[in-house]
């Protein structure tokens, strides 16, 4: 498990999957007593009325009302007790109340924007891309929808399955007890990289959940220092390069406090906090891989974080199949079906651009993923 992400739909650690487990145990029970009384009155009826025990037929009970009245009756009681469990749990579990934290998870081809409407910050709300924190202890409502084709928002361990569909808002209310990293999936089929729509849920204490959000509201991305390759990085990223055809990368990406006020990309904000990239096709980027240049041996990826922030930028339909982000290296890719001509940008300029991505930080105590273990895993800190 060491490192590994525990999935578990039975965590009872969420009130959600609390609720369904207590609501199956009385259809559970019942099924297992109706299983013995009919099995035992089964058994007890053929060794009872052995033909080789009896010459005579035994007595007949035809058209008896009173016994057919019961045995209608029973059953009915049964399922509608059932119904009555089924009901209770169903509104339970589909409730918005007003108390709860409201947070919006819209999916996209192919990832999640998750963003917070109470926190207001200049030009919109508190957001994040592919990492949505939670706090624990405290019933969290989410509502789902989609801007393109239907998805599925579906993380184990906090609960409860939705379909993300476009147009529509579905709002339930999720909460877990233990402060842990969870993992979610896109669970409807989506597309090219539906596989590749992957997020994470970072449930925090209460203290720790208050630092992030304040923190979050709070934030300005810092300014570059002059002459920095961040500095060269940024003026790239909101300017682009309209010698080669180099799109801004503000046209689709939002940076808290600055200029850069893209909506079609995810946002950037909190970029150099995140641990994962591409919607989870890399993740466990931590302070320490980014500090290593070899790649692990137990890593399952091809690249250093470095390596792999790169080939993101410079030609991210290339590592992800349907990525609609255009290519740097002046290849071509689809989108919806149209061949596009990526722009070009060189090694160094790209790096410039990585630069500047990793200088948006949230303050060391708002960092969600500080200390936080994975659900189910004996290592600290989120991901090794
Ligand atoms: Cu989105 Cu599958």
């Amino acid at each position: 498990m060491n490192g590994q992400q525990f999935i578990f739909m039975g965590d009872q650690a969420s009130g959600y999957n609390r609720e369904i487990l207590q609501m199956s145990l009385w259809p559970l029970a019942l099924s297992i007593l109706i299983f013995l009384g009919v099995s035992g009155a089964l058994f007890y009826t053929v060794n009872r009325f052995r033909e080789d025990r009896h010459d005579a037929a035994p007595q007949q009970f035809h058209g008896n009302n009173r016994l057919e009245v019961v045995l209608v009756l029973v059953p009915v009681v049964i399922v509608l007790g059932l119904s009555v469990l089924a009901v209770r749990s169903l509104v339970r579990l589909n409730t918005a109340s007003a108390q709860a934290l409201s947070v919006e998870a819209v999916g996209r081809q192919f990832w999640w924007q998750f963003s917070y409407p109470t926190s207001k910050v200049a030009g919109g709300v508190v957001t994040n891309g592919n990492e949505m924190v939670m706090p624990t202890k405290q019933r969290v409502s989410v509502t789902t929808s989609s801007l393109d084709v239907v998805h599925g928002f579906w993380a184990p361990n906090i609960g409860g399955q939705r379909a993300s569909i476009p147009g529509s808002n579905k709002t339930w209310e999720v909460d877990t007890d233990r402060q842990a990293v969870y993992q979610g999936n896109c669970s409807q089929l989506c597309g090219a990289s539906h596989s590749n729509m992957r997020y994470k849920v970072i449930a925090l204490d209460q203290d720790r959940w208050t630092a992030f959000i304040n923190a979050a509201t709070a934030y300005t991305a810092p300014t570059p220092e002059p002459g920095s390759a961040a500095e060269r990085g940024y003026t790239l990223f909101t300017q682009g390069k309209a010698s080669t055809g180099a799109v801004a990368c503000s046209a689709c990406h939002r940076v808290q406090g600055t200029s850069a006020g893209g909506q079609s990309g995810p946002d950037l904000s909190f970029f150099g906090t995140r641990r994962t990239l591409g919607a989870g096709m890399w993740e466990a980027m931590t302070p320490r891989q980014w500090e290593e240049t070899e790649v692990q041996p137990h890593s399952p990826l091809k690249f250093s974080p470095a390596a792999a922030l790169h080939a993101w930028i410079k030609h991210s339909p290339v590592v992800k199949p349907g990525s609609l982000m255009p290519r740097y290296d002046g290849g071509e890719y689809k989108i919806n079906g149209k061949v596009q001509k990526g722009g070009l940008l060189t090694d160094a300029e790209i790096d410039d651009i990585a630069a500047y991505l990793r200088t948006l930080k949230l303050p060391e105590e708002a960092d969600y993923w500080r200390g936080i273990p994975v659900s189910g895993s004996t290592t600290a800190g989120g991901n090794p």
